[in-house]
């Protein structure tokens, strides 16, 4: 959906919930992970950043101390007292729709995070529209959590910067959802900047915007989004969070950005293989971030087609979170010609990313259209992405 539509149909909801015309929106991105998977957890780089799909909340106020929540994916609203909100996440969140989880999970940790008491705050009314697709690893998720904790600051009077709220986010995922996730999307959400990555220490939250240059160099970045949804709420993504705990314990750090890769042969002879291959994809991805960004600013876009096919090469491998849909994609964009390739996001499904000449972008999405149907996959949904601004009030 375009852009001003998903904004329109936010408020056309909102009016049907509410009589109101023409209400407030808030609007946050999802994101693509150009490097740094599975790193922000372990307290280390990333280089995320946000893309033009965003997801739009049109706001109104009520008396009556609830919060409501609506969605044109599932128009039935979602109402709870906001006082209910710490004893229904705490005890019985299984009783709230898996979507509002997110959005309430927000209003909770937001006031939680601002200290303020939930009797204090006036009643709201939240309708959400979205063009960010849901399940392909481009944080559809941040962006409701990004677009809601926007909204909800400004509409309560509560004054915490961008990187508080992306924490407001990351601790609704966590405890509200219960995903355990790291903070990468949250601050890609809140931080974006049109034609610029954001690289993000994880460990100090230290944010540097490095620019991308695609656009002056003729490159685009090709989304191939294979439709094979995943979660992050259960298996594969919580247990390689473990075993990245258990390496970094083995080796005596606080986490494993505190090694690098002169570590790894005394890392080899301490622990089992697999926990060894999970410790070398994160402790290598570091070092691959740091050598993208150092591209990006001293060569350009053009010099980091390598380190992204490394990254997948060590996701598929050492890490085991790609998918035959995601290598497939990757090989057929790089037979192709694409430039380099990885899966992004989380893994166990979701999209592949292809940095390509902009010329060559039809030749490819079609060379691995034409590749999955040889595999018997279904066909995958490719499109541009290009760098956007973070979440904030629509003009
Ligand atoms: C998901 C999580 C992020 C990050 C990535 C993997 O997107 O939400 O915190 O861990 O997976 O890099």
């Amino acid at each position: 959906m375009p852009e001003t539509n998903t904004a329109a149909a936010a408020q056309t909801l909102l009016k049907t919930l509410t009589g109101i015309e023409a209400a407030p929106t808030w609007s946050a991105p999802g994101r693509v992970n150009l490097i740094g998977e599975h790193t922000d957890y372990n307290d280390g780089f990333v280089l995320p950043f946000a893309i033009q799909h965003r997801t739009h909340a049109a706001v109104a106020t009520r008396n009556d101390g609830l919060i409501r929540v609506a969605s044109t994916f599932d128009e039935r609203p979602v109402e709870v007292a906001l006082t209910q909100l710490n004893e229904l996440f705490r005890h019985r969140r299984e009783e709230i729709a898996e979507w509002a989880r997110y959005p309430l999970g927000v209003a909770w940790t937001l006031l939680k995070a601002a200290g303020v008491d939930a009797s204090t705050v006036t009643g709201v009314d939240l309708a959400f529209s979205s063009n960010v697709p849901v399940g392909a690893g481009l944080s559809s998720s941040a962006a409701i959590e990004g677009a809601t904790a926007s909204a909800l600051a400004e509409t309560w009077g509560i004054n915490l910067d961008r990187v508080a709220l992306a924490q407001v986010g990351r601790a609704a995922e966590n405890d509200a959802v219960g995903a355990p996730t790291g903070i990468m999307d949250q601050m890609a959400t809140m931080l974006g900047r049109t034609d610029a990555a954001i690289f993000l220490d994880c460990r100090t939250l230290d944010a540097a915007v490095v620019d991308l240059g695609f656009a002056g160099a003729g490159l685009e970045l090709l989304v191939i989004d294979t439709g094979v949804k995943h979660s992050h709420a259960t298996g594969g993504y919580g247990e390689r969070r473990t075993s990245c705990e258990r390496g970094a314990a083995v080796m005596g750090v606080a986490a494993l950005r505190d090694l690098t890769v002169s570590d790894l042969p005394r890392a080899k002879t301490l622990m089992d293989d697999i926990t060894f291959r999970r410790v070398r994809h994160v402790v290598t991805e570091n070092q691959r971030v740091l050598d993208t960004v150092r591209a990006l600013r001293e060569v350009g876009p053009d010099a980091i087609g390598e380190l992204l096919v490394a990254s997948h090469v060590s996701m598929r491998d050492d890490f085991e979170i790609s998918v035959p849909e995601l290598d497939r994609a990757v090989d057929a964009a790089l037979a192709a010609g694409a430039i380099g390739a990885r899966m992004t996001g989380g893994g166990f499904g979701g999209a592949a990313i292809a940095l390509v000449a902009r010329a060559d972008v039809e030749t490819i999405s079609s060379a691995v259209t034409d590749a999955f149907a040889e595999a018997g996959f279904a066909a995958p949904t490719t499109f541009t992405v290009s760098p956007s601004a973070g979440a904030n009030k629509n003009p």
